[in-house]
């Protein structure tokens, strides 16, 4: 797992887009049905990933607001896009495109999505969206981001929250050591205060019943075989050189979990989707 290089989010794509529950956003795309026209805010947007998977359940006439605090990655989001519409036009700052019959306008805009979470929701779109973002975030930001909503009466489509299920196999003696030590890791300060990893799905759920929305969840778990192999040597890398960074593992444990996950047969992690609307 290479950070959030654009090659870790062009690997990783096709699995994401594969494991979406389509329960969850037909419940979305149901929501908007009666409308002609649509404007959606994606938070920590990376190449554009989340506007690929979810644009076809939306109405033909949808405005994205992209935002990402790596310049890098929203430039590629452009470029990305681009090559993928069935036409594209640059027109002021905006990206117009045609794809499957659907206009869509796309604007990128650099946000510390910490620092100014509320200026950016204060743009006011009718769907505030992200993909495989919350497991990074604090409790205290999540906390946050639903009050911002509830305030603003605004609904939320999150896809892809990590919810630290993994199921390797075949098994390995040292899975349970390199679990305990990944969830660990993944606690770890991603720029939001200690993040919420595996926690993050309950926590939001909570979060928004509290404050008085109805929501609606479902499993879009990566299932990962011989199909996928590069996705899951790339992963089974990237939670190596995590556990490695804790110190809580002997270094050739977790270089024999590698090699053996690196030939495993199946792996099965766990992401949630989640549907929340004011009512
Ligand atoms: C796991 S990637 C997901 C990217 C994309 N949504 C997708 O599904 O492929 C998390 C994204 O959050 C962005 N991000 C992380 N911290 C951020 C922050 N403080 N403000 C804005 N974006 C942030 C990263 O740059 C990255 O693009």
């Amino acid at each position: 797992m290479a950070g959030f290089s654009p090659e870790w989010l062009a690997l990783r794509e096709p699995a994401d887009h594969e494991a979406r529950n389509p329960q969850v956003l037909a419940a979305v795309g149901g929501h908007f049905a009666d409308k002609a026209s649509l404007s959606v805010l994606d938070l920590g947007c990376g190449a554009g990933s989340n506007l690929r998977a979810t644009y076809a359940a939306l109405p033909h006439r949808q405005h994205w607001t992209l935002v990402d605090h790596d310049a890098e990655l929203l430039g590629f989001a452009r470029a990305r896009l681009a090559a993928w519409a069935d036409e594209a036009r640059q027109q002021g700052e905006e990206l117009v495109l045609a794809k499957d019959g659907k206009t869509i306008t796309v604007d990128t805009r650099q946000v510390d999505l910490n620092k100014d979470l509320e200026w950016v929701l204060g743009w006011q779109p009718d769907l505030v969206t992200a993909a495989a973002l919350f497991d990074l975030v604090s409790r205290r930001w999540i906390e946050r981001f639903v009050a911002a909503l509830a305030s603003q009466h605004l609904p939320l489509y999150a896809a892809l929250t990590h919810d630290g299920r993994e199921t390797w196999l075949p098994e390995h003696p040292v899975d349970a050591g390199i679990h305990a030590a990944f969830t660990n890791h993944q606690h770890g300060d991603k720029g939001f205060g200690p993040a919420a990893g595996a926690d993050a799905c309950e926590i939001m759920a909570e979060a928004f019943r509290k404050s008085g929305f109805a929501v609606s969840s479902g499993d879009s778990n990566w299932l990962l075989d011989a199909k996928r192999r590069p996705l899951q040597e790339s992963l089974a890398e990237g939670i190596a050189a995590a556990v490695g960074e804790t110190g809580r593992l002997d270094p050739k444990a977790i270089a024999e979990w590698l090699a053996a996950r690196r030939e495993a047969r199946s792996a099965l992690i766990g992401h949630q989707d989640l549907w929340a609307r004011p009512i």
